[in-house]
């Protein structure tokens, strides 16, 4: 396999978010293909535009994506408040190259960033990941109700 290139981008992902850019800070037209890669590999996300995509980066404090050439094979992105606590969000992989490892990389790099590193817990919702995460230490909570606000208007 070709080499997979993994990029931790600046709280907001600036460059990725305003410039496209992928590895090596080279113009990559990185939104439009973090689009497709969603579209495709990601249920939760399908039909995003780039413009909330955007909006979606600019909010986030920790932003990874992994690249094979000029290719976005892999994502993943979290919020947090620095200490007390973190939530992960749209964790993804490219079908072709899924169970490759590529998504424990990506976790690995949110995790252990230096903005996640000492937060206190970090969140994740899952439809049907579950055990992807168990096995990479993530525990399942019986001990808290996940409750939902849905804005209609959004
Ligand atoms: C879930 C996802 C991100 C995992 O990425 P991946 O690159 O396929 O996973 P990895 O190869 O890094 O897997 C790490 C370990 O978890 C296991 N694993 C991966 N997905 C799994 C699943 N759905 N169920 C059970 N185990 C799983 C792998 O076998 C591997 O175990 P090993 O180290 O013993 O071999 C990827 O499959 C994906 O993008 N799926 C579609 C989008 C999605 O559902 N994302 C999760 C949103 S919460």
């Amino acid at each position: 396999m070709s080499r997979i290139r993994l990029v931790k981008h600046a709280p907001g992902a600036p460059g990725l978010r305003l410039l496209g850019l992928g590895p090596r800070f080279l113009p990559s037209r990185g939104i439009l293909k973090l689009k497709q890669l969603l579209d495709k590999h990601a249920f939760w996300a399908k039909g995003r535009t780039k413009k909330q995509i955007r909006l979606s980066l600019a909010s986030s404090t920790v932003v990874i994506s992994l690249w094979r050439g000029n290719r976005m094979v892999g994502f993943g992105r979290a919020t947090s408040d620095g200490i007390y606590r973190a939530v992960l969000w749209d964790i993804v992989v490219a079908g072709d190259l899924q169970g490759l490892g590529l998504g424990r990389d990506v976790i690995e790099a949110l995790v252990s960033s230096k903005a996640l590193k000492d937060v206190e817990r970090i969140y994740l919702m899952t439809t049907n990941s579950a055990e992807f995460y168990l096995q990479l230490g993530f525990q399942e909570c019986h001990s808290q109700n996940l409750l939902v606000i849905r804005n209609e208007q959004a």
